[in-house]
């Protein structure tokens, strides 16, 4: 095939310059493993350094796998406005779904249906219900928090998963998860990372994932029985829970039991995947930069000692939101969005054909000094007037692009910010050992490595 384009004669004198498109190149490999061990150990860096090698489409694979690359501002655009007529999620979402025996689970549904569902989970994630959630949040974290001792050694990330598992629990289906929370990661991984292809599939049916899976929908299944038995009313809000209990599917019935829990653990499981890392990378980034902890100190200091008003008025911590937003784009954890490709399409010059699977590296805009000027440098005024760099569409990619973006983005701004700022209030936390420098590992998604671990210096409080 063609790799460039050529020119060809079209009538006298004119010359129209014809593409070819080719089909898209493989990124450099190693003999049977292909590019495994990058797509395993260091995809975000693998992603940028292939983007620049080789172009910004390309071929990546290892054994028994090969997906079609996609990275750049022109893919990520491509996938925000005009991604859904080529591209399919359900078939690589089929699995996740099926671990949760949901046929209405949102991710793994296209057209009316997630339309449908989309419209029902809303009103879960509006400014109104985070309004309700924040004071139950900031309480349940504050108290954690304030169980810490000077001296203790803590692991950060899972110090992250007690904290936002409780807080989402509390708020959104009205349990906390206890001594549950070993039993919710090793689901959430599982299920996950084996359903997606981060792992390999024998591993879900590795017993102690069974035996997680089975204890986790006996738990959901006992928060369920005991939103029926007390519904809300005076003495109770409505929840995440009294929402799905309500719902009905596209065509008009009642969800079943197993679609209420496959939608309802996501208080949970996005909570340990998405949401303790996201929590870890923040304090990281604190600890790492003094001027801008310091900055992010003396504003949710003020804040508090004024009072939080409502969710619109928490994320009006300047300070804080910037941080929050520039360890995000740092240190992104849904770097790549995966889809089957349905209908043939052709990007940058590469053709990409129905089969292919791709995965739209999001993430590598947030790596380009066009896009983001010094873009290795932490820095949280980025987001802030005259610059306001996230306001480029489609280039800061957080939360997904298009119709299947994350449904839950305002929640978790919310209580990413939640739980620092319980942090910031109450303790002085050093990283331990002090000098230590952040390490990435992917489990299924990209968290902190477990030896990322603070020491409680003293309490503010
Ligand atoms: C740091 C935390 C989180 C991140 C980075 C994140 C990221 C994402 C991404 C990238 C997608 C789209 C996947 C795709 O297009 O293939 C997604 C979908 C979704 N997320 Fe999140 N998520 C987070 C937390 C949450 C939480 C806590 C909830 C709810 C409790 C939630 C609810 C959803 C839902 C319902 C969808 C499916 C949307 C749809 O298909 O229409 N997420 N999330």
């Amino acid at each position: 095939m063609a790799l460039a384009p050529s020119l060809v004669g079209a009538g006298a004198g004119i010359r129209v310059r014809k593409a070819v498109n080719r089909r898209p190149v493989a990124a450099p490999g190693i003999p049977l493993l292909g590019n495994a061990i990058d797509l395993f150990r260091r995809p975000l860096e693998f992603f940028v350094q292939s983007y620049y090698d080789v172009g910004p489409v390309f071929r990546a694979s290892g054994p028994g796998r090969s997906y079609v690359v996609l990275a750049g501002p022109r893919a990520n655009t491509f996938l925000a406005h005009e991604g859904e007529r080529y591209l399919d999620n359900r078939p690589i979402y089929r699995q996740v779904a099926g671990e949760l025996r949901s046929g209405n689970y949102a991710i793994a549904t296209d057209g009316e249906q997630h339309t449908h569902l989309r419209r029902t989970l809303k009103p879960a994630f509006s400014h109104k219900s985070l309004s309700r959630y924040l004071p139950r949040m900031l309480a349940t974290a504050d108290q954690l928090v304030c169980e810490w001792r000077p001296g203790m050694r803590l692991r950060v990330l899972d110090t992250m998963h007690r904290l936002v598992g409780e807080q989402l629990g509390a708020a959104l289906v009205g349990r906390a998860l206890g001594g549950d929370l070993a039993d919710a990661v090793t689901f959430a991984r599982y299920s996950v990372g084996a359903g997606l292809g981060a792992y390999p599939t024998f591993m879900a049916r590795f017993p102690h994932y069974l035996a997680a899976k089975h204890r986790m929908f006996a738990l959901m299944r006992d928060i369920v029985a005991e939103h029926r038995d007390n519904p809300p009313g005076p003495n109770r809000e409505p929840d995440f829970v009294d929402l799905l209990l309500e719902a009905t599917d596209h065509e008009g019935q009642p969800l079943s039991d197993d679609d209420v829990i496959a939608n309802a653990q996501m208080a949970y499981s996005n909570a340990m995947l998405y949401g303790g890392p996201a929590c870890a990378f923040l304090l990281y980034v604190l600890l790492k930069y003094p001027e801008a902890r310091a900055r992010v100190q003396a504003e949710v200091d003020a804040a508090f000692a004024d009072g939080i008003g409502d969710a619109r008025a928490f994320f009006g911590l300047k300070h804080l939101h910037g941080a929050m937003l520039e360890s995000m784009r740092l240190f992104p954890i849904a770097l790549a969005t995966p889809r089957l490709v349905v209908k043939p399409f052709e990007l940058e010059g590469n053709e990409v054909r129905p089969g292919d699977v791709t995965l739209f590296a999001v993430s590598v805009c947030h790596f380009l000094p066009e896009i983001f000027p010094n873009p290795y440098t932490f820095d949280i005024d980025r987001y802030s007037e005259p610059r306001n760099e996230h306001h480029q569409p489609a280039m800061f990619v957080r939360f997904g692009l298009g119709a299947h973006a994350c449904a839950g983005m305002g929640l978790v701004e919310m209580f990413v910010m939640t739980t620092l700022a319980a942090i910031l209030r109450h303790v002085e936390l050093t990283l331990d050992p002090p000098g230590y420098t952040l390490r990435r590992v992917v489990n299924p998604f990209p968290e902190p490595e477990r030896k990322l671990a603070v020491r409680v210096a003293a309490l503010r409080s």
